[in-house]
């Protein structure tokens, strides 16, 4: 065995890679839960990967055929409903475990120098699995595919000039067909799963390079004993790669139980009118994206304009982009800040989370008041952060980690 290291060393990098990555990585000793989600994502992304593949072997990209060979998959091919309801189910999962990943950066500053390459990968592989998730949605050619679809295509026509030819140009049709749906295809099960694994590999290098955050925001560079080894270091092998298995066993529990019990997760996994057909003709009483949309969709609806919407909704994510640099505060972790800065993360997330309540309902004059307040907090969030991350009083960091 040796000897055949040596030979694979001698011309490929092999353990150069397993020591510089996992053996003699080291990682700082006090991740707690929130720590899990990078693991569980990468194991989500395999899933999908997998699944996504073997679902491939008996889909039909045609409009006159997908919606039947969903049917077939479930019904005749050899344990095809288990491999679609983990595909469909794992791409809920994989926008929880994302946004509970996001989540941690904003409660301990991960974002922050000299980590900002690292959020930035981060926040192109999330516009890359909205768009990932997009386009496979409207593959099994259901009702909600294809007007939701409608929908969100129509949205692109509002930019001045260029509008119409820009809608026509994604459809390729002058209506949604059989031939947006073999696009979409195409870039779902090829372009964008290899350009998502990329930015997955260059969101791990920058990570590495710097070397991860902690729960305490301590940069744990700063202590390294005779070795040059982190005191408050551990080697991700075997330490963490043992610890994230917990996580795993955990996560697969109730993802298990999902896929098993609960595969529609009451019509936000799977939406009900997508158990009928698509039908130009006809246009369901109420058009709502899946779950993980709704935020944006609310904060679209919000604004009564609609290029204002689009422009509202473009900048809602683009925003999460520059981050690093609106925070300003001395310390990274939330546990050092100090108290607007906690205030505004819960007024942050509250906000998220009604916008994405009232995204999946029918707009009411309540409701949309309620949406237009919640946007504006989205946004003081953010437009705010570099004065009151300046203005409040922090608490001293420790030199160590602590816990
Ligand atoms: C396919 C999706 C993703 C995968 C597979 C992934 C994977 C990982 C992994 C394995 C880690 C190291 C372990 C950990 O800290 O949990 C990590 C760290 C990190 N990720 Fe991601 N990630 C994904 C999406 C995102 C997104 C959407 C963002 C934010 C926009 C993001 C921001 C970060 C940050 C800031 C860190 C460093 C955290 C720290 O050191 O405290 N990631 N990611």
């Amino acid at each position: 065995m040796e000897k055949f290291m040596a030979w694979i060393d001698a011309r490929f990098p092999a353990t150069k890679m397993w020591e510089d990555h996992l053996s003699k990585y080291y990682a700082p000793k006090n991740f707690n839960f929130f720590y899990f989600f990078g693991s569980l994502a990468l194991l989500v992304l395999v899933n999908q990967i997998l699944t996504g593949i073997w679902l491939t072997m008996s889909f039909t990209p045609s409009a006159e055929e997908a919606f039947a060979s969903v049917e077939y998959i479930m019904r005749d091919v050899e344990y095809g409903w288990i491999i679609r309801y983990l595909h469909s189910t794992g791409a809920s999962a994989f926008f929880v475990v994302v946004y509970l990943h996001m989540f941690r950066g904003l409660l301990y500053g991960s974002y922050q120098k000299p980590r900002e390459l690292v959020w930035i990968f981060g926040m192109l592989i999330y516009l890359c699995l909205m768009a990932e998730a997009f386009m496979g949605y409207l593959l099994p050619w259901g009702q909600m595919s294809y007007w939701g679809a409608q929908v969100i295509i129509s949205l692109f026509g509002a930019i001045p000039v260029i509008g119409d030819d820009l809608t026509q140009w994604i459809r390729g049709d002058y209506l949604i067909s059989g031939i947006t749906l073999n696009r979409f295809f195409a870039l779902h099960v090829i372009a964008l799963p290899i350009v998502l694994l990329g930015l997955v590999v260059l969101h791990i290098l920058a990570l590495h390079e710097v070397g991860s955050n902690n729960p305490d925001g301590v940069d744990i560079k700063k202590n390294k004993d005779a070795n040059g080894v982190p005191v408050d270091g551990i080697a991700f092998h075997p330490y963490y790669t043992v610890k994230d298995i917990v996580g795993v066993v955990v996560f697969l529990f109730v993802f298990c139980a999902v896929v098993f019990f609960f595969p529609e997760m009451g019509g936000y996994f799977l939406e009900k009118p997508n158990f009928e057909q698509a039908n130009p003709f006809k246009t369901p009483e109420h058009i709502a994206p899946v779950w993980y949309f709704t935020p944006y969709y609310a904060i679209l609806r919000a604004v009564p304009d609609k290029l204002l919407g689009v422009i509202a909704m473009g900048a809602a994510i683009a925003i999460l982009f520059v981050l690093p640099w609106l925070d300003r505060s001395p310390v990274k972790s939330m546990r050092y800040k100090g108290w607007m800065s906690k205030v505004w993360l819960v007024i942050f997330c509250i906000s998220f989370v009604i916008l994405g309540v009232l995204g999946v309902l029918a707009p009411t004059p309540g409701r949309t008041l309620l949406s237009q307040i919640c946007t504006a907090l989205y946004f003081a969030y953010f437009i705010l952060m570099p004065f009151y991350t300046r203005m409040e009083k922090t608490k001293p960091v420790p030199e160590r980690v602590t816990g």
